[in-house]
């Protein structure tokens, strides 16, 4: 059988790949040597963010060319297909619809979007009651701290806004639990006390091994110290599709707030799943963050792919990937709040496009998606970007950079952004060998010893980076920066032919596992495992006393 689509059955991909030869070894300088343009052109900008695409091995050409593939892969189609309602999860039969999450009113999907509505309305009133002091716990005081209970889309979305936008957070703290390690839970409790601790459990499903046991270990914890199974309501919040599991584990209807299966857990964080984030934030805030998601949207609908952000960021994506065989993606937020942002990133991205199939099911002749890996600058810098700037791996770099601080620290806050620009800038033109041998003679080196550290000292610079900058950390830049990289994912995700909403390679291991936690119970078991986890689990078991 063979694919219906191909992204090598496009006619620009023959010339793309031929391009990519070119440039190669092409001079970014020797681009912009060329281009008195280059600077102002090649960048694009939407809902408040600025993307600087100029940094890369692209000249015009290229460009013109990867925008006749986006043509040809009709990616102004597809997205009017997603944010309409199209059945664009094929494997699963659903829409992927987290834009209707955040939009202010959805023609043809006024049924879904009623259910939007009401839901924010419960989430307001949530968010409302315990800022106001009206949640109350088992022996009557307010509540002071919540902790979302979940992992994955119900934890990462979330703890990524709630702590990006501290300085917008209200009286309540948010606190993120996720890891089975019992640890996670216990050290988050170390400092809450039970009487005054409301916890969201937050999962689609509400089967999630890590979650469920977390939730347990929590709700073991409220009663030693004192609340009965009457109180529970007074503590628990559950967001998730199966009410019968939460009513289940002790939380009433009225606790519950709906999410939908047309929602993926990853691109969840616009809906009840994140309520912590509304109750750290308030609601105001909250809502301009579903306005910058919003923006994001609106300018992904109309905007030709020139202009296009996501369109340009993911036909980036795929001409490193696909053009020069670059394998990952790095994204370093210039600021301490977006300390969060490759992980959330790396589900968004790398559970979206890990896929080694087309959307039929044919097995695919290239690269899918990349890994991608990232911190906050400027740590990296005394770290892994040694390998970014003389590394031999091709490593495109996302610069994220709020160009103001919340902290009132100006002039320090200067250093962050003169830092995140040098590095760009560094990876852009790099240091000869001339140069590094005239700086060592300069420090009075010998020429001899000069010859001999210099190709040490060299860098080849011309490694590609993007540079998204913007005024500040807001909830509304947050939204649209978040709503980006969605677009962006689910643009590469039709480039390459394949669903970015499905994410069947993650239920294998959880099915092992479980068969190995009762297997290390004792349960007996007919079929063997390899002999190099009997020998694990043997070695577990002298461990236990
Ligand atoms: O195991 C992967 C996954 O299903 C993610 O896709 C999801 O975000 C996460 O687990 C949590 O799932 P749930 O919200 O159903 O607990």
């Amino acid at each position: 059988m063979t694919a219906s689509y191909s992204l090598t059955d496009l006619p620009a991909f023959g010339a793309l790949q031929a391009l990519a030869l070119d440039l190669k070894s092409a001079s970014i300088q020797h681009l912009f040597a060329e281009d008195p343009a280059r600077a102002s052109d090649f960048v694009a900008q939407a809902a408040g963010l600025r993307l600087d695409y100029s940094k890369h091995l692209l000249d015009r050409a290229a460009r013109s060319t990867l925008l006749a593939l986006a043509e040809q892969a009709q990616l102004p189609q597809k997205a009017q297909a997603l944010l309409g309602g199209g059945e664009v999860n094929n494997t699963e039969g659903r829409p992927a619809l987290h834009s209707l999450l955040r939009a202010s009113s959805a023609p043809g999907l006024e049924d879904k979007f009623a259910e939007v509505v009401a839901t924010r309305a419960r989430m307001r009133h949530w968010a409302d009651r315990i800022n106001n002091g009206e949640q109350r716990g088992f022996s009557a005081e307010a509540i002071t701290d919540v902790v979302n209970i979940g992992i994955g889309g119900s934890d990462l979305g979330p703890r990524l806004v709630s702590e990006a936008l501290k300085p917008f957070q209200g009286d309540i703290r948010c606190h993120y639990v996720a890891n089975v390690d019992p640890a996670d839970l216990q050290d988050t409790l170390l400092d809450l006390d039970p009487a005054s601790t409301l916890f969201i459990i937050c999962s689609k499903s509400f089967r999630t091994e890590e979650t469920l046991t977390n939730a347990l270990a929590a709700r073991a914890w409220l009663t030693r110290a004192g609340a009965h199974a009457a109180d529970l309501d007074r503590h628990f919040l559950a967001i998730t599709t199966n009410l019968a599991a939460a009513a289940e584990f002790g939380i009433s209807g009225d606790n519950c707030l709906p999410m939908w299966d047309w929602v993926g857990g990853r691109y969840s964080v616009w809906s009840a799943v994140g309520l912590s984030c509304a109750i750290a934030l308030g609601w105001e805030h909250f809502e301009q963050f579903l306005d910058g998601a919003a923006a994001m949207d609106a300018h992904f609908a109309s905007a030709p792919p020139a202009d296009n952000l996501p369109m340009l960021l993911s036909l980036l994506e795929v001409w490193y990937g696909n053009g020069f065989g670059a394998g990952n993606h790095v994204v370093l937020p210039y600021d301490q709040g977006l300390a969060r942002l490759p992980d959330f990133l790396q589900q968004l991205t790398m559970e979206s496009n890990g896929k080694r199939v087309a959307s039929d099911g044919t097995a695919l002749a290239y690269d899918t998606g990349p890994v991608l890996w990232g911190s906050a600058g400027t740590m990296g810098q005394h770290s892994f970007h040694q390998l970014l700037h003389q590394g031999t791996r091709l490593c495109p770099v996302d610069f994220i950079l709020p160009l103001t601080t919340h902290t009132g620290m100006a002039e320090q806050h200067r250093r962050l952004v003169a830092n995140g620009l040098a590095q760009s800038r560094t990876l852009l033109v790099g240091r000869s060998v001339e140069e590094a041998r005239d700086s060592l003679l300069a420090r009075g080196l010998s020429s001899d010893e000069a010859a001999r550290l210099a190709p040490h000292l060299a860098m080849p610079g011309n490694r590609p980076n993007s540079v998204i900058s913007f005024a500040a950390l807001t909830p509304h830049s947050l939204g649209a920066l978040i709503a980006l990289y969605e677009h962006r994912t689910f643009c590469s995700g039709q480039l390459w032919g394949i669903n970015p909403f499905d994410q069947w390679g993650v239920e294998l291991g959880k099915e092992i596992g479980v068969d190995i936690f009762e297997r290390m119970g004792g349960a007996a078991r007919t079929t063997a495992l390899d002999a190099a986890t009997e020998a694990l689990i043997a070695q577990w078991r002298q461990h236990q006393h």
